[in-house]
């Protein structure tokens, strides 16, 4: 499974890359290159945004649903406090670009967003309420491309992330145990749960 969408995801990578070559010449000048990524149309940033925090999730999700299957929620949280973040890292170095998850209800401190995260996480929140459709956010600031997708909750989550009728008292405490500051609690499915935040640094577009 995680093979299969390793392929997946090297091949698209791929993809890209041959497309692009055909459109895009190299160019050292720092200011052509400026220039160069504000030309990236907004879809082809969303694609690749989407295909990398796609891949991430299915990786993280499938280590989490087979450490549930064998553990239970207990041995979930396993996973989640010592593979995302290592999975994260890996798959930013495998891409080159920045990768977190944030939250403005955030489990681990180290995933606390930054002012301009938290304005569209709070942003999207106004939308949602109002009844509004929301959608992944692009930033170009002197070249470097910030791509923002939001993260809903799904009812598999809810076991560790909902109310205490569904999160347990000995996954309530071990949660506890590992993050004393967890503000991730009480959500219910379809609520606005964070973001992936990918960074994609100045020239990347231009040089696959
Ligand atoms: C087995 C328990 C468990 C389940 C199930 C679970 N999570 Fe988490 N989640 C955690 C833990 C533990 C962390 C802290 C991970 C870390 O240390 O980086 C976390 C962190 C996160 C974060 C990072 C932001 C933060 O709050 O630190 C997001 C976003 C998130 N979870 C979303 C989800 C979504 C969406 C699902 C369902 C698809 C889900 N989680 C299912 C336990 C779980």
């Amino acid at each position: 499974m995680i093979k299969k969408i390793l392929t997946v995801a090297i091949i698209s990578s791929f993809t890209m890359v041959s497309c692009n070559n055909n459109v895009e010449t190299k160019n050292n000048s720092k200011e052509v290159n400026t220039q160069k990524s504000l030309l990236v149309a907004d879809s082809t940033i969303a694609k690749k945004g989407k295909s990398i925090a796609m891949g991430t999730f299915k990786i993280l999700n499938y280590k989490l649903k087979s450490a549930i299957k064998l553990g239970g929620p207990i041995a979930g949280i396993d996973v989640c406090s010592s593979e995302a973040m290592k999975l994260t890292d890996s798959i930013s170095k495998v891409y080159n670009v920045g990768l977190k998850r944030t939250s403005i209800k955030y489990r681990n401190e180290k995933n606390i967003p930054t002012d301009s995260e938290k304005s569209i996480l709070e942003a999207w929140q106004t939308q949602i309420d109002g009844g509004n459709p929301i959608k992944p956010s692009i930033t170009r600031n002197e070249g470097v491309i910030t791509f923002v997708a939001p993260i809903k909750l799904k009812q598999q989550c809810i076991v560790c992330h909902g109310s205490d009728d569904f999160v347990s008292p000995d996954v309530r405490l071990k949660i506890k145990e590992h993050y004393p500051t967890d503000l991730a609690r009480n959500y219910k499915e379809g609520d606005l749960r964070g973001a992936w935040v990918i960074t994609f640094p100045k020239d990347y577009f231009n040089e696959q």
